[in-house]
């Protein structure tokens, strides 16, 4: 998984603090789950299953040109099968694969490869379909510096983590960058926009679709931090944290049309105060998580915008910055956050508290 690939590098680097910086940022979840869920849309299949009809009719079009099978009959059941392939690689690709195999990442910024070039890779060495689709596979079922074809990436990167999709879906995601062409400008945005027109209709879609905003930010700051950890070191990664944080937020919000912060009513970033809509919706939520146990999203129109709040609870490791200044926060640690936010006021937490919300602010 890919946290263990983190665990690794920062182990390697052994810098305790670094590590803890970065967890961080995973860890901003809705709900205080696995560092890093894969299937973050889980709970919003049958959504995705409708929008996937207009995708998935466009792409039949591309694909069934050059291609000559059988009877009629024969080639709507093979339309199905593919749309649904397709269906889902694209879904993977544009979430899972483009945040580190960015076709657009500054020099500096880049994690790895942008798709093109491994695509171009593959392609030179396997020409049909089916052998393309098997070699991709078959190296990211289980990634080993022995059964890359890039090894040069492997010593420029390191070797990709196993992000631990089952091997239908890397067939998915392989036949789907097999057959799309990624030169095409608006490859990866095609499928958002008509998500965006065709199907963003109730409050209910609003709300799941900020909830997926806000875990994909999670994972694009997770990501950054980790590139700084790689290129500039633990010491690099701290100043991250402390500078990068809130403009990487936004540009991961212009890509998705959407405008996200982090915010709370003890705040350690002075820009991360809640207003007094948000802190009126904090102080409801703490109120039904000490009654109930737990804290629902919520949802609100202004104007032209739909405005999404998502709780974002502790977890025991959040407290060895957020804990208790005594007992919980070690000294360095007390003494670089101090040096950094001297006005602080994000401590004194315990397990499962309220530590702050998403809000994501999204285009009606
Ligand atoms: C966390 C960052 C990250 C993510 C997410 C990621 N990759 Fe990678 N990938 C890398 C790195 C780093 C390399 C270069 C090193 C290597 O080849 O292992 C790489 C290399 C590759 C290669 C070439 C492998 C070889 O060496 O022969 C393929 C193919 C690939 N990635 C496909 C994908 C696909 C498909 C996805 C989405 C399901 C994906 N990657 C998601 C980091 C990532
Ligand atoms: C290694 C130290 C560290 C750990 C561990 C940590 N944080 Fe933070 N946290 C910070 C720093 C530093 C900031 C300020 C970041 C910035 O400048 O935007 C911050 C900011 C935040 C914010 C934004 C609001 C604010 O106060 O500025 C939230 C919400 C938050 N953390 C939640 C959590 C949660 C939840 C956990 C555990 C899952 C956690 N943090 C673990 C260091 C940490």
């Amino acid at each position: 998984m890919l946290h263990e690939w983190l665990k690794y590098i920062a182990s390697a680097r052994r810098d305790n603090a670094s590590l803890l910086f970065y967890l961080h940022s995973l860890n901003n979840d809705v709900a205080t789950e696995p560092i890093l869920d894969i299937d973050i849309d889980d709970d919003l299949k049958p959504k995705e299953k409708k929008r996937f009809v207009l995708l998935s009719s466009a792409l039949f079009l591309v694909l069934f040109h050059s291609c000559n099978t059988g009877t009629q009959t024969e080639s709507q059941a093979s339309e199905n099968e593919i749309s649904k392939t397709m269906q889902e690689g694209f879904e993977i690709v544009t979430q899972n694969c483009v945040s580190c195999h960015s076709p657009n990442a500054t020099q500096e910024a880049r994690l790895a490869p942008p798709l093109l070039a491994v695509k171009k890779h593959y392609s030179e060495k396997h020409d049909t379909e089916e052998a393309f689709v098997g070699a991709m596979r078959s190296f990211l079922t289980k990634p080993t510096a022995e059964s890359s074809e890039m090894p040069n990436a492997v010593e420029k990167f390191g070797l990709m983590p196993n992000l631990g999709y089952t091997k239908e879906q890397l067939s998915a995601v392989a036949a789907y960058i097999y057959n799309t062409d990624l030169e095409k400008p608006g490859w990866n945005k095609e499928y958002s926009n008509k998500d965006k027109q065709n199907t963003l209709g109730s409050e209910e879609d609003y709300l799941k679709e900020g909830q997926r905003l806000a875990m994909a930010t999670k994972s694009v700051l997770g990501k950054n931090l980790l590139s700084s950890i790689q290129h500039k070191g633990p010491e690099g990664a701290l100043v991250f944290c402390n500078e990068r944080a809130i403009p990487l937020t936004d540009s991961m919000a212009q890509e998705l049309e959407a405008s996200i912060k982090r915010v709370s009513d003890k705040n350690r970033n002075p820009g991360n105060l809640a207003n007094e809509e948000e802190l009126a919706y904090i102080k409801k939520a703490k109120l039904a998580l000490t009654n109930t146990g737990s804290i629902e999203p919520h949802i609100s129109e202004k104007g032209d915008r739909m405005i999404g709040y998502y709780p974002i609870l502790t977890n025991a490791m959040c407290l060895k910055c957020h804990g208790s200044t005594e007992s919980d926060i070690d000294l360095n640690t007390l003494s670089a956050i101090n040096a950094r936010y001297p006005n602080d006021n994000a401590t004194g937490y315990k397990s499962n508290e309220l530590r702050g919300i998403w809000v994501i602010e999204m285009k009606k």
